[in-house]
């Protein structure tokens, strides 16, 4: 089970809420017309509503859910939360076009084969416009790269970036080209020279704590990226554990003679390591579990592996 949620204020009224890998971090503005940003994965949605109302924010009563980007772990309350209250909900253009159209490719779910509802995009959001999180204005960024639809939001009074899966504090979100085309990694360089051009104080990432080491955390994803652009291969190696790791969150644990098999039942697995490692996938799985197990990341229980990654 997930373990306890951290909930910060960060201005009168917006607290920041942070979860884990599974779920993304959220955000609410309790108010007379609460804004959310961001609603965790769908499977956690129980923790998601308690985390809203022990703030003290009816679900009925939200007024706008404003996402970063339509990944799974970041808009899995939307359609509860929109059923009960009629809320809008906001996406930069490129995702309402996705949810819109029902592209749940472009999305990842059916990619990487997880759980999601469609829900009623109603406003599109372009790169430059101001949206409202009660009084406080904050600009919409678009940040492609990790994902096509990505945005940040800054909050120029107080410097504060709202950075989603663009920009983590020492590690970086993983690259699915497959979807997004190579082009993404030379999108996602652009997006950090827009974060770089910003007078930051604090960064409020999609997952992990706040950071105010912006110019680190910025010259560690650039070298990334570099690193990526240098050798395709660290790209699979790096999706591989990530998403090995993710697929263990979603399923709470796993029997590890049926594991392999049930990766290769989904379109990711099979893809990326056709696509890096020329199709070796049993040796390629067996050389990232061992990986995995060393670094402590997943765990064995009896028959059964599991993630020891916070959800
Ligand atoms: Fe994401």
């Amino acid at each position: 089970m997930e373990s306890e949620t951290q909930v910060i204020e960060i201005m009168k009224d917006l607290f920041f809420v942070e979860r884990g890998y599974l779920n993304g971090n959220h955000f609410v503005y309790r108010g007379t017309k609460p804004v959310l940003i961001d609603t965790g994965y769908v499977r956690d949605f129980e923790r998601t509503a308690q985390a809203i109302t022990g703030l003290g924010v009816d679900l009925s009563s939200v007024r706008l859910i404003i996402n970063t980007h339509t990944h799974c772990d970041h808009i899995g309350g939307n359609s509860s939360i929109q059923e009960r209250s009629n809320c809008d909900i906001a996406l930069h253009r490129v995702g309402k076009y996705f949810i819109d159209t029902r592209d749940d490719w472009s999305t990842w779910w059916r990619y990487y084969s997880q759980e999601a509802d469609f829900f009623k995009c109603t406003v599109a959001l372009e790169d430059g416009d101001m949206v409202a999180v009660g009084p406080y204005e904050f600009r919409v960024i678009y940040t492609p790269g990790h994902a096509a639809d990505g945005i940040v939001l800054y909050h120029s009074g107080s410097g504060v970036l709202i950075s989603s899966d663009a920009l983590w504090e020492d590690d970086m979100a993983a690259m699915t080209l497959r979807v997004e085309g190579s082009r993404a990694l030379f999108f996602h360089l652009e997006s950090l020279d827009k974060l770089a051009a910003l007078e930051i104080t604090t960064v409020y990432p999609g997952h992990g704590k706040p950071f105010t080491d912006v110019k680190k955390a910025i010259s560690s994803a650039r070298r990334r990226v570099k690193g990526f652009l240098e050798n395709r291969e660290k790209i699979g190696e790096d999706q591989l554990k990530k998403i090995m790791v993710y697929t263990l969150l979603t399923h709470g644990s796993v029997d590890e003679a049926l594991f392999f098999e049930q990766l290769m039942g989904t379109f990711w697995f099979r893809e990326t390591v056709d696509m890096y490692f020329s199709g070796e996938y049993e040796a390629k799985y067996d050389e990232v579990m061992k990986g995995l197990l060393n670094r402590d990341l997943v765990r064995r229980r009896g028959d059964h592996v599991y993630s020891s990654v916070k959800p």
